[in-house]
């Protein structure tokens, strides 16, 4: 894994933005895994005031919390459009629907959606318990799309985006971390010293299933991009 250690998150996204473009430009990003959360924000901020054009690239997000209609404030759908898809439109963008809790359904057709477009570059964050996507602790490592169930961390860790912890969904469908190995290309970027425990640990613990973003050592072309807190830990 490649780590590129930079000053800040404003740093960090032009870090980002620089691979992204590149692909672009070489005409090798067709298909662009996106992520949400506080730390891609900067990133996107860059791309929606950029001259980039994604009109002939689809995306495909890591998740989506169940229960949610694509048009509440606090669902994914609704982050994308707000951050991204309404500045930057996209051939066509995928997410999981939330609103549906057929999950066989769900998880069948967005496994489909992969298989017919393979994904080119994948965005990630990382959770203070070295979740990725919505794969917490003890997700299996050739685990597929699925419904999965948030841990007490990250409902806690997310609440600060609801009014109230109640308000925070219990499940989410996800991108197994198997399906996040298939990207041939993979950015994760972490911010702040919440985050130094778990970067230590995804490259310097064998890759175990308590530590679910440890399975990227396994995969042959990841860049790691983090400020100095996040890298602060680090052995
Ligand atoms: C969320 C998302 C992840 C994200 C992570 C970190 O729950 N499912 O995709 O990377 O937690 O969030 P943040 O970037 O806000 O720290």
């Amino acid at each position: 894994m490649k780590k590129i250690i930079v000053k800040d998150h404003l740093e960090g996204a032009k870090e980002g933005f620089k691979i992204i473009e590149n692909l672009l430009e070489n005409k090798e990003l067709n298909v662009f895994g996106l992520a949400t959360g506080s730390t891609p924000l900067s990133l996107y901020e860059l791309i929606r005031e950029s001259n980039l054009d994604f009109k002939d690239v689809i995306s495909i997000n890591l998740d989506e919390y169940v229960g949610l209609s694509p048009d509440h404030s606090q669902s994914y759908n609704y982050f994308m459009k707000e951050n991204l898809f309404n500045a930057k439109p996209f051939k066509a963008s995928y997410l999981p629907d939330g609103s549906n809790d057929n999950e066989k359904e769900v998880c069948d057709e967005y496994e489909n959606i992969l298989k017919e477009n393979p994904i080119d570059l994948q965005i990630l964050g990382i959770g203070t318990n070295g979740h990725i996507g919505f794969n917490e602790p003890g997700s299996a490592f050739d685990s597929r799309t699925r419904k999965v169930e948030l841990a007490e961390e990250t409902i806690e860790a997310n609440s600060r985006f609801f009014e109230t912890k109640d308000e925070v969904p219990t499940h989410a469908y996800s991108m197994g971390i198997g399906t996040i190995l298939e990207a041939k290309k993979i950015i994760l970027f972490a911010y702040g010293e919440a985050k130094a425990d778990a970067i230590n640990k995804m490259f310097n613990e064998e890759p175990n299933t308590n530590l679910p973003a440890s399975a990227l050592q396994n995969h042959p072309d990841v860049t790691v991009i983090m400020d100095e807190a996040a890298a602060s830990k680090l052995k």
